[in-house]
């Protein structure tokens, strides 16, 4: 049996990364996905937490990536509260639809779990996403520029991983610069 790997991205995964992104991204009218753009620069910033960058790997190469990385939620009052964005989830053409991309989004979100992480967002289809609990995010009070979209944008609250955990944030989630690529 072929065995499956989950684990978190490593200094020598990122030419798989791209490869794996920009198979699963490709378009006829561009030679770099914005996808590929947008980790390679969201990699080094503050937004990144290299424990939520999620690769799975299949007979020992990469075939699939989940990455969680740092948003922040502004209420009406108050104070920023953190929260995560999930995204780009990509898997190699070759590996699609046999459990990959699954399999690596629930990593990561376990991954985040295990860190306290409490509120994740995401802009996708619902018919993917949906497996994992999320739902809209306007029905947890959580706006941004992709509100309009209406179904695809999502968000998900992770089970408490301490007793006595605040409600999650409400309010527009901020998105650092490199996501106004996408
Ligand atoms: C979307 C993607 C990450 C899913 O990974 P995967 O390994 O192919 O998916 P899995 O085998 O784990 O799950 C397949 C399930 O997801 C659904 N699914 C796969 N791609 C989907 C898509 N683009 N939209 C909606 N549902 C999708 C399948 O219908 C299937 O549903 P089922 O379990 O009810 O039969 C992968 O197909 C991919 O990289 N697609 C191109 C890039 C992309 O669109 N990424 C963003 C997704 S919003």
């Amino acid at each position: 049996m072929t065995t499956l790997r989950l684990r978190p991205e490593g200094p020598a995964d990122t030419g798989s990364v791209r490869r794996v992104l920009a198979g699963a991204f490709a378009r006829p009218d561009v030679s770099t996905p914005p996808e590929v753009v947008l980790v390679d620069e969201l990699r080094g910033t503050e937004a990144w937490l290299p424990e939520l960058a999620m690769v799975v790997e299949h007979g020992g190469e990469v075939v699939g990536y989940a990455l969680l990385t740092r948003v922040r939620v502004r209420p009406d009052r108050g104070g920023d509260a953190p929260a995560l964005a999930l995204g780009p989830v990509g898997v190699a053409p070759h590996r699609q639809r046999v459990g990959h991309g699954t399999a690596v989004v629930q990593a990561a979100l376990d991954a985040a779990t295990e860190l306290g992480e409490q509120t994740v967002v995401v802009l996708g289809a619902p018919a993917f996403y949906r497996r994992f609990g999320f739902g809209p995010a306007v029905d947890l009070g959580l706006t941004s520029p992709w509100s309009g979209l209406g179904e695809p944008w999502q968000a998900l609250v992770l089970p408490p991983s301490t007793s006595g955990e605040a409600p999650p944030p409400r309010g527009e989630v901020l998105f650092p610069a490199p996501w106004s690529k996408v």
